[in-house]
């Protein structure tokens, strides 16, 4: 019989070769998955042996994270501003650094209500976040995906706020909506050159759509710039979620664009990550 503490002990040493950070967390959160039971039981209970069946199923779980297959699409799931979130291959995993768009929004817009949009919705992070943390919110959330709206739409209906959340298939936002308070994007801004060297679990697994931005990266964030500087309302925001090197010149278009008040915000680690347009 294989005991908890052997069979988490032994996968965290072939995730470590494998070069997987993180080693022992993936074990535990795989193992505590195919238990169905959360990652602090299983700490509680290593001197347990698993069943057959159990083993059988973490195992194969585990064979999947060995082939860098990201452990949130494994489980399914993955926690963003405090709350839990479906994911699964086909939609980007959030970031945590996606939540300081939300962060923003309450500091910019502490009584936000009418109308606000999250263009290329992914997993719905930020639509379903928005309408969870402003009650008075509607939220179009647009992707050119199928999956990703599917995915949105169950987190939506997962948070209690499908009746607020609107799913629509579309590039950017386009033209028949309009007269939004508050635009929220994170486009796929990744340049060709940078995308061979993503870390596998990035490259190999999640949707290059969601990543690559285009010939410079900046294509589909340009365009959604534009789009939106005709979408908001006078005094209405757009928080554009953008790649470290890519401040300046979405400034210099937001400008360029007719928004009246341009600024980039830093990420924690320093980097330029927001830019803050406002109309
Ligand atoms: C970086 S992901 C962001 C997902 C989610 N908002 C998040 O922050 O986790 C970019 C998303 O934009 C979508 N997308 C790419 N090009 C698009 C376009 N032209 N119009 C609308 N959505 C687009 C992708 O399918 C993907 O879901």
């Amino acid at each position: 019989m294989t005991s908890i503490r052997h069979f988490i002990e032994s996968w965290r040493d072939r995730f470590k070769e494998a070069g997987i950070d993180d080693a022992r967390l993936n074990a535990e959160l795989l193992l505590a998955h195919a238990l169905g039971v959360g990652r602090n039981d299983v700490a509680l209970r290593l001197d347990e042996s698993l069943s057959d069946v159990t083993l059988k199923a973490a195992n194969a779980l585990c064979e999947r994270r060995l082939k860098h297959e990201p452990v949130d699409y494994i489980i399914g799931r993955r926690e963003f501003f405090g709350r839990e979130f479906h994911v699964e291959p086909g939609v980007l995993i959030p970031r945590p650094e996606t939540e300081l768009i939300i962060e923003l929004v309450r500091k910019l817009q502490p009584d936000l209500a009418g109308r606000a949009a999250d263009v290329g919705s992914g997993s719905g992070a930020l639509a379903v976040t928005l309408a969870v943390e402003f009650p008075a919110l509607q939220v179009l959330a647009t992707d050119l995906h199928p999956t990703p709206l599917k995915v949105t739409r169950g987190n939506a209906e997962r948070h209690g706020v499908a009746s607020r959340v609107f799913c629509a298939r579309m590039d950017g936002l386009s033209a028949g909506a309009s007269g939004f308070d508050l635009v929220v994007s994170n486009p796929p801004y990744v340049t060709p050159e940078e995308y061979p060297d993503l870390q596998a679990e990035v490259r190999d697994h999640e949707p290059k759509e969601a990543l690559v931005g285009g010939p410079d990266g900046l294509a589909v964030a340009l365009r959604v710039l534009t789009q939106v500087a005709e979408r908001l309302k006078p005094g209405g925001y757009l928080l554009m979620e953008h790649g470290m090197q890519q401040g300046n010149a979405l400034r210099e278009a937001a400008l360029t664009a007719g928004f009246a008040e341009v600024r980039t915000e830093r990420d924690y680690a320093g980097r330029d990550r927001i830019l803050v347009a406002r109309a």
